[in-house]
């Protein structure tokens, strides 16, 4: 079964579908971290080309990605990020390229590269819990369990807040609030795949619920189907 669950920045997806998945012992798919990867690698890692060749366009993209050792595989269950031999984690979190993998992810080139590799990566079999943007609009249209996980802007900003304390960097809430909000703007209003809720997309507000009731509500939703 494939469960795709959409979203705004800081609703609860990640918490939410790590733990779905864990529990039903499904694969956990973050699509997300698939574009801070290419975000990262095309601007951010050493040498990359947005950095030595300036901003690049969908066609510079689409060659500098072909080109480079960028990897993902399914191991334990979720996903691991390989650029060349360097597993890479931690180093898509950080603001930097959590801006660009907004920005660049706007691009049909890198929208084309890492969809083909969502698909294949799902194509292993088993089950799958995937989160992102458009998962359920765009790569895997077929899910059996199609979510739009949503929160009010106060309640995600604070999450967010606590978050970014717990790995001590300093920024406001006002200054998470407005940033959440114009990632939000720029993620729903790009051409490509923008963030919408899939048809017949089962839709759920977080704003005043434990992660626990949320991940309960959705088991419950693909025991269902099962
Ligand atoms: O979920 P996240 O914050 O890790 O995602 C980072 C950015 O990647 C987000 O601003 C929009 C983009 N993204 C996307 O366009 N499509 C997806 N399926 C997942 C993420």
């Amino acid at each position: 079964m494939i469960i795709a669950i959409d979203g705004p920045a800081g609703a609860g997806k990640s918490t939410v579908c790590q733990l779905l998945a864990r529990r039903l012992g499904y694969v956990y798919l973050d699509t997300g971290a698939m574009y801070r990867a290419v975000a990262w690698a095309l601007e951010i890692a050493p040498g990359a080309p947005g950095k030595t060749a300036g901003a690049l366009d969908d066609e510079s993209a689409g060659k500098a990605l072909e080109r480079m050792e960028l990897r993902f595989a399914i191991e334990n269950d979720s996903l691991r990020i390989f650029y060349g031999q360097m597993p890479l984690c931690d180093e898509l979190r950080g603001p930097g390229a959590t801006e660009a993998a907004s920005r660049l992810s706007r691009l049909p080139a890198v929208r084309q590269f890492l969809v083909a590799w969502q698909r294949r990566l799902a194509g292993q079999g088993g089950g799958i819990v995937a989160e992102g943007r458009d998962t359920a609009t765009v790569v895997f249209p077929q899910a059996e369990l199609k979510v739009f996980l949503t929160a009010d802007l106060k309640t995600r900003a604070a999450r967010r807040f606590e978050e970014y304390a717990a790995k001590g960097l300093e920024v406001s809430r006002e200054q998470i609030e407005r940033l959440i909000a114009e990632r939000d703007r720029a993620d729903s209003n790009r051409d490509h795949s923008p963030l919408r809720p899939a048809q017949g997309a089962f839709h759920l507000d977080t704003s005043g619920l434990c992660v626990e009731e949320v991940v309960e509500r959705l088991a419950g939703k693909a025991r269902n189907l099962a």
